[in-house]
């Protein structure tokens, strides 16, 4: 099934991949078509959605005009994320107007935050399915055909999709993402996923390490274990419990030829031993993705996220005594409630201190039913958030042309993940670091999946150019 067209938007991570892939299948009775909104463990539940359709005879295909059966997986992270599935949904309704027989369903965080009042704001939609209910979406597809709107919007202690073997839509054949938890318990007042996803559970360690063994017997030489907050992993059963480090450590023993990432650390819960485990094993790569969201300690409160700037500076400190050259890389919200000038400059101080590599950064929108929503006033006017946003961009965009600059001249190995996006003469992959390469194919016969060794000669903020040694 490898041969699944699939389109993303990666509206979380403010990415632009909309990608396509193979072609369509013929054999089946009904077509479904899947969009994919928000972060990757959106991305990753679409694969598990296509391998439960998959196993009811459903077939995907890439093409609207085929489908009998159009879902988006959507995010409601910002309010611009739910404003472009809104839009999307428009853009379905001359079709849907063709074809009355078409089905439309909304998966994933807008589907759970609005529930059946998805049903009422847009008429076009048949069918409403939250991230805990997917098990359930055959049946309402069934029921849906004959004119009735169906929401399954339940949420679940335990689901984890752990005996689902997912579908690898729009796959290079060399990276994957493994989800192992799903939800958060950690309330950040500015957050809406505690209530789109629900209480944080963890996937069996077993069942990861063989989805990872899986993947690597299958070519794949990466995988991404993610979760809202990978720190907190914690499994128990007969034979023991499992932290994260234990299970990091266990996806980098299957092979040292499969690298091993992680998405995304808490800066209140990233461990020594985590930091230990990167440190021992030289398949664990070395990247720690450490959202800050601000560099001041009163603002921190507010946002309930448990750490202060002191905290949050000295686990950088710690990283970079442990894993001396570990990539670093942050998320950051301008413009909290509250957030005074001299508020905003600390978080401009911690960029200084920490050095980011690269970083997602954000305007604060407030989200209904947050604790921010419900306690505090979004009182900074949108001209004050967008101007400090910008400049955070202009401080991380000299901070991550300088970090690029300084690679220069080093060698990295590099895993090949296929071709560069601007030419097919030239090959694309990342170091450890999680820093994209691209370097010329020469005569080297060399293909995705293997390793090669390229020393840097030039950069930009956000590529480093090379040749192979
Ligand atoms: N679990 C991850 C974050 C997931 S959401 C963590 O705890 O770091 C990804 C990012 O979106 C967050 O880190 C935050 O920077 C941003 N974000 C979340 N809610 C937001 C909101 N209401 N307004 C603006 N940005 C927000
Ligand atoms: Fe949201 Fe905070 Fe949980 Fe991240 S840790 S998903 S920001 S509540
Ligand atoms: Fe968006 Fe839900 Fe992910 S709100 S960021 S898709 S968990």
């Amino acid at each position: 099934m490898a041969d699944i067209l699939h389109k993303v938007v990666d509206e979380a991570r403010q990415g632009e991949a909309f990608q396509t892939v193979g072609n369509d299948s013929k054999n089946f009775k009904k077509r479904f078509y899947i969009e994919s909104y928000g972060c990757q463990m959106n991305f990753s539940d679409s694969e598990i959605v296509a391998s439960i359709l998959a196993n009811e005879g459903f077939g995907a295909t890439g093409n609207l005009e085929d489908a009998d059966l159009v879902l988006l997986n959507t995010c409601s992270i910002r309010e611009k994320a739910e404003q472009t599935v809104r839009n999307r949904l428009q853009a379905f309704r001359a079709q849907k107007e063709r074809r009355p027989g078409m089905l439309i369903g909304v998966l994933g965080c807008m589907a759970e935050r609005l529930k059946s009042k998805l049903l009422d704001e847009e008429k076009l939609v048949d069918i409403v399915v939250g991230p805990d209910a997917y098990r359930s979406l055959p049946g309402l597809v069934l029921e849906a055909e004959t004119g009735q709107k169906m929401v399954n919007v339940l949420l679940s202690r335990d689901e984890t999709y752990a005996d689902i073997s997912p579908v690898r839509l729009d796959s290079n054949g060399v990276t994957a993402f493994v989800s192992i938890m799903r939800g958060c318990n950690n309330m950040c007042t500015f957050c809406v996923v505690p209530f789109t996803r629900g209480r944080e559970r963890s996937r069996d360690a077993v069942s990861i390490v063989n989805e990872c063994t899986d993947l690597f017997n299958n070519g794949f030489r990466e995988v991404t274990l993610l979760g809202q907050n990978v720190d907190s992993y914690l499994h128990s059963d007969d034979d023991g419990t499992v932290d994260f480090a234990e299970l990091l450590e266990r996806v980098a023993l299957i092979s040292p030829e499969l690298r091993v990432r992680f998405s995304t650390s808490h800066p209140k819960d990233i461990t020594d031993a985590v930091l230990h485990a990167m440190a021992r094993h030289e398949n664990i790569c070395k990247y720690i993705h450490l959202p800050v969201q601000s560099g001041n300690t009163r603002i921190l409160q507010l946002m309930n996220r448990t750490y202060t700037r002191e905290w949050y500076l000295n686990k950088v400190k710690r990283i970079k005594e442990i894993i001396p050259h570990c990539g670093l890389s942050t998320d950051v919200i301008a413009g909290f409630c509250t957030e005074t000038e001299e508020e905003h400059q600390d978080t401009l101080s911690v960029m200084e201190h920490s050095r980011y590599d690269m970083a997602y950064m954000f305007a604060y929108s407030e989200r209904p039913g947050t604790l921010a929503a419900r306690r505090y006033e979004d009182d900074i006017p949108e001209d004050v958030k967008k101007r400090r946003l910008e400049e955070i961009i202009t401080l991380q965009r000299s901070h991550s042309t300088e970090s690029y600059a300084n690679d220069v001249g080093k060698t990295f190995k590099v895993l090949i993940e296929g071709d560069s996006r601007r030419s097919d003469l030239h090959w694309c992959g990342r170091n450890s670091q999680n820093k994209m390469v691209v370097f010329p194919k020469n005569e080297a016969d060399l293909a995705k999946g293997q390793y090669v060794n390229v020393r840097i000669h030039s950069s930009t903020g956000a590529t480093l150019l090379g040749d192979m040694v």
